[in-house]
């Protein structure tokens, strides 16, 4: 969850990259920051650190960096140990000789901090990370190599990390990957590494992915990396990323959140018009396999959870949809005919690592829908399919979760051997919401939302596919404006929820173009009639509504539609209650933790 940099090269403005880096990697935690590099002060080599708590873009500019090739440096979201000075990374042993930063949970620290004490080592933190770095030295200390030492330690911690180390002195950089991201980028005289590859591409587009259980040590001319099973070196590819720096700014937009909605204009047509031999080979699979099960976290979750009605009614076919931080618990029936299909637009959320883990120990296949090219979940399936929206900088998901439930839409009519139809339904859609995301509409939702910024609870309902999307339309309300939102199927209100229900509370009423258009204008009756007000996202206006946020015609396909004003509307809120909703409290963009 955190975002980890490093440098070693032939630039000796490495601490001012640690920043410009640490600033585009701060969506994923921001609670606080740090950096540090070995300087020379004319005589000798030194130890520069800074960390500071709070989000590194509202930092001041920190006067007289000192001149060095080599800095590391992390943006943090706290798991162990308050969010503090002293907690911030990055970590140093005792003699200040050795500086790490981590990213992920070292499950074992506890057991391995009482022997450190045992052995003499004092700590200074509340972190499960400087249990590494106060392990490392005492290796160090033994007369160990760093190489040896890192590699060591690394075998014994468990769970999921990756941390980046240096000892002064030494002109290299050594990091570790094991279940948490980490990616080399590789330069001319210098190289890179990073959680993901957004704070190097303005340098190098050419990257080699560490797998899990890897270790690399990095000059500035090489890249070595081990297995740390065998200790042995590894040769590994060098892969091109098609994304391009600007993809990964916000342009003239305000927050990325509103860009990245706005990019849905051209976002949802470059998920569908891909290879429909890649959809049809992917098809194959579902319709090959004997149990389908669709997971994910989150949004990419409820994504999942639209897509079982899309099957139903076009492929006529049954597709389980599991929280996947719940799958684990259905291990008794995969077998290796099952289909384990993840969705996730990081590709390393560690809740979805874990699931596709107990899918792959009983043989079963693996697939998935990712927007990050070369992430885990991506090259650990059998069978991977890119979503292509881009560079998703904002906490909050939306573009990503239009493209997928666009492909998975497709995904249903190639099962139905109509993909054709799929595609020119899907074309239309994009067409669509082409008009509809205009500077007006915006305006439109703002003045409502206006409405309802006070607002302490917010209810979503909706029928079908849209009972999903309502469960959706919540974790976006929640997650950037902060007002409890709660989301429910239209025809569970009686059986309780409608309960909550009093004079003025604001009830969203998601409406498709579809048959269960009768029944949700009645629950919103119902809701209207103990005084709620009905905020209908709807082609046609309803006199039951309130306030109307108006998306076209689209069948199947309404899910997709009714999420721009649901985005918008989540938006809008954060922007009037004077949030950033790009970076919302508590959250951060790829859940690396369990
Ligand atoms: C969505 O807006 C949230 N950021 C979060 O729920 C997210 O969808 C979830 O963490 C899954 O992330 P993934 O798609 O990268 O796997």
């Amino acid at each position: 969850m955190c975002g980890i940099f490093g440098y070693i090269g032939g630039r000796d403005n490495a601490l001012e990259l640690a920043i410009q880096g640490l600033k585009k990697l701060e969506y994923r935690g921001y609670d606080s920051w740090g950096i540090a590099a070995p300087y020379s002060d004319g005589t000798e080599t030194k130890l520069f650190v800074h960390k500071q708590v709070g989000k590194i873009s509202e930092a001041k500019a920190i006067p007289d960096l000192p001149k060095t090739q080599l800095a590391i440096g992390h943006s943090r979201w706290a798991t162990h140990g308050a969010v503090t000075n002293a907690n911030a990374h990055p970590h140093w042993d005792e003699g200040r000789n050795l500086v790490l930063v981590h990213n992920g949970i070292f499950e074992n620290y506890a057991e391995l901090k009482t022997e450190l004490e045992a052995a003499g080592s004092t700590f200074h933190t509340e972190t499960d990370t400087e249990v590494a770095v106060q392990a490392i030295a005492r290796k160090l200390q033994a007369g160990k190599d760093l190489r040896l030492a890192v590699h060591e330690v690394a075998e014994r911690l468990t769970g999921r990390f990756a941390f980046v180390l240096f000892a002064l002195g030494e002109e290299r950089v050594i990091a570790v990957r094991n279940g948490a991201p980490l990616i080399v980028g590789i330069g001319k005289g210098e190289n890179f590494i990073a959680s993901d590859i957004t704070p190097f591409l303005e340098y190098t587009n050419q990257v080699k992915y560490l797998d899990d259980g890897e270790m690399v040590e990095l000059t500035a001319t090489t890249a070595k990396f081990y297995d740390l099973r065998s200790g042995k070196e590894e040769e590994k590819r060098l892969v091109p990323i098609e994304w391009k720096v600007e993809d990964a700014e916000k342009g003239q937009f305000e927050h990325f959140m509103l860009k990245e909605i706005f990019e849905q204009k051209e976002t949802i047509v470059r998920a569908i018009t891909q290879d429909p031999r890649e959809i049809n080979e992917l098809a194959e699979l579902i319709k090959k396999a004997r149990g389908v099960f669709l997971i994910g976290c989150g949004t990419a979750g409820k994504v999942a959870h639209i897509s079982e009605y899309f099957f139903a009614a076009i492929a006529k076919r049954h597709v389980n949809f599991a929280p996947a931080s719940e799958f684990a618990l259905f291990h008794h029936f995969l077998r290796p005919e099952t289909l384990i299909f993840a969705i996730s637009q990081s590709g390393e959320t560690a809740d979805v690592l874990e699931a596709l883990e107990v899918g792959k120990k009983v043989g079963s296949k693996l697939a998935s829908l990712v927007n990050v090219q070369g992430s885990t979940i991506a090259r650990m399936s059998d069978y991977s399919l890119l979503i292509k929206a881009g560079p998703e900088k904002a906490v909050a998901s939306t573009k990503a979760a239009t493209s997928q439930i666009s492909l998975l839409l497709l995904l249903a009519y190639a099962c139905a051997g109509q993909i054709e139809t799929g595609q020119k339904l899907l074309m239309e859609t994009a067409a669509k919401i082409n008009d509809l995301l205009n500077p007006r509409y915006l305006e439109h939702i703002q003045e409502i939302s206006e409405r309802y910024r006070s607002a302490t609870d917010i209810f979503i309902i909706g029928r079908g596919a849209n009972y999903p999307l309502a469960l959706e339309a919540a974790i976006k309300i929640q997650e950037v404006s902060y007002i409890h939102a709660e989301g429910f199927a239209g025809g569970e209100l009686k059986h309780g929820p409608i309960a909550l229900i009093q004079e003025g509370t604001p009830c969203l009423v998601l409406i498709g173009d579809d048959e269960a258009k009768p029944e949700i204008l009645a629950n919103a009756m119902e809701l209207k009639a103990r005084g709620a007000k009905i905020i209908g996202i709807a082609p046609e206006r309803d006199p039951v509504f309130d306030d109307w946020m108006k998306v076209p015609l689209s069948g199947i396909a309404s899910p997709i539609v009714n999420l721009i004003p649901i985005q918008l509307f989540a938006y809008a809120l954060a922007v009037a209650r004077g949030l950033d909703p790009d970076m919302p409290r508590n959250l951060a963009k790829s859940v690396t933790v369990k």
